[in-house]
C-alpha cells in the first residue's frame, strides 16, 4: 500500500500545453545557446538578452493552460487520502498552480518570481525585468534578475526534496529527459528508500534503467490513466 508520493516533472508535461521542451529537434536549446541565456556568465555578458529571453516566456504564460497531465496531478493531491503528494518540478512555468496543485517545489525557480541580488529577496513578479528595474524591497536599481536557477547554480529546496524522496513509497517522473542533475538522480534516491519508481515519457529517458518500469506515450494520456487507477484501487497501473 502506498503512502507518500513524489512526482518529478519536466518540460515534457507542459509540451502539450504549447510550451517548447529544451531538448528536441525544435527544442529551445536548438534556438539559443545554454551558455548565453542559462548561465550567470551569459547574464553578466549580456543582461539585456537574458532579461528579454525570460520576459518573452513570462508574457507567453498568459496564453498557456494546464493539460490533462497537470490536472491529473492536482486531482491526485486533492483525493489521495493515504499520505502526501508532492510535485517537484524542474519547470519554471505556472501550469501546476493553474491546474490547482498546492504542494509544489519549483527546484529550478519560477518565471513569476524575481530575485534581487542586492538584498537577496525573492518575490512574486508579473512584469518584465530589465537592467533598469528597481527592487521594490531595497530600492536598488539594476540588481533584479529572473528567479531562475541557471546551470552552475544550486537548485532550490534540496533539503526538503531529499526528505520527501527518502519518505516516499511511489516516485513518478513525468516528461523529463533525465540528463540534468541533481533531478536526474532523484529516482535512485527514491529507489534506495524503497519506492516503486515509474517514468512517463514519449521514449526511454537517459535514466530509464533506474526505474522499475515506464509508461510510454503522451503524458496527458498515460498519467491520467495511471492516476485514475491509483485513486480507484490504491495500486500502480501495471506495465503494458
Ligand atoms: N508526454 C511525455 N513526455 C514528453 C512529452 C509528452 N507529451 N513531450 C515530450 N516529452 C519528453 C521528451 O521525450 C523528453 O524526454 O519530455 C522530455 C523533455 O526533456 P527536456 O527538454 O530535456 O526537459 P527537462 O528534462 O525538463 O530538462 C531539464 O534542463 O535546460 C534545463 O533547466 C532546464 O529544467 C530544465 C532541465
Amino acid at each position: 500500500m502506498f503512502k507518500n508520493i513524489v512526482v518529478l516533472t519536466g518540460a515534457g508535461i507542459s509540451a502539450e500545453s504549447g510550451i517548447p521542451v529544451f531538448r528536441s529537434e525544435t527544442g529551445l536549446w536548438e534556438q539559443e545557446r545554454v551558455e548565453d541565456v542559462a548561465t550567470y556568465e551569459g547574464y553578466a555578458r549580456n543582461p539585456a538578452k537574458v532579461h528579454e529571453f525570460y520576459n518573452k516566456m513570462r508574457r507567453s504564460l498568459k496564453e498557456r493552460k494546464p493539460n490533462p497531465a497537470h490536472l491529473a496531478l492536482s486531482r491526485l493531491e486533492q483525493e489521495w487520502q493515504q499520505g502526501e503528494v508532492t510535485v517537484v518540478t524542474q519547470n519554471i512555468d505556472d501550469l501546476h498552480e493553474k491546474a490547482g496543485s498546492n504542494n509544489i517545489i519549483h527546484m529550478h525557480g519560477e518565471l513569476r518570481s524575481a530575485w534581487c541580488e542586492h538584498c537577496d529577496e525573492h518575490y512574486p513578479w508579473e512584469d518584465d525585468t530589465s537592467a533598469a528595474t528597481v527592487c521594490p524591497k531595497c530600492n536598488v536599481k539594476g540588481k533584479v534578475r529572473p528567479d531562475i536557477v541557471w546551470f552552475g547554480e544550486m537548485p532550490y529546496q534540496m533539503g526538503r526534496i531529499s526528505e520527501k524522496l527518502n519518505a516516499c513509497d511511489l516516485f513518478l517522473s513525468v516528461g523529463t529527459s533525465g540528463v540534468v542533475y541533481p533531478a536526474a538522480g532523484f529516482c535512485q534516491i527514491a529507489r534506495a528508500a524503497g519506492a516503486l519508481c515509474v517514468e512517463f515519457n514519449l521514449e526511454h529517458s537517459a535514466g530509464f534503467s533506474s526505474f522499475n518500469y515506464g509508461l510510454y506515450g503522451k503524458a496527458s494520456q498515460t498519467l491520467t490513466e495511471f492516476v485514475d487507477h491509483l485513486l480507484k484501487t490504491g495500486e500502480a497501473l501495471d506495465k503494458v
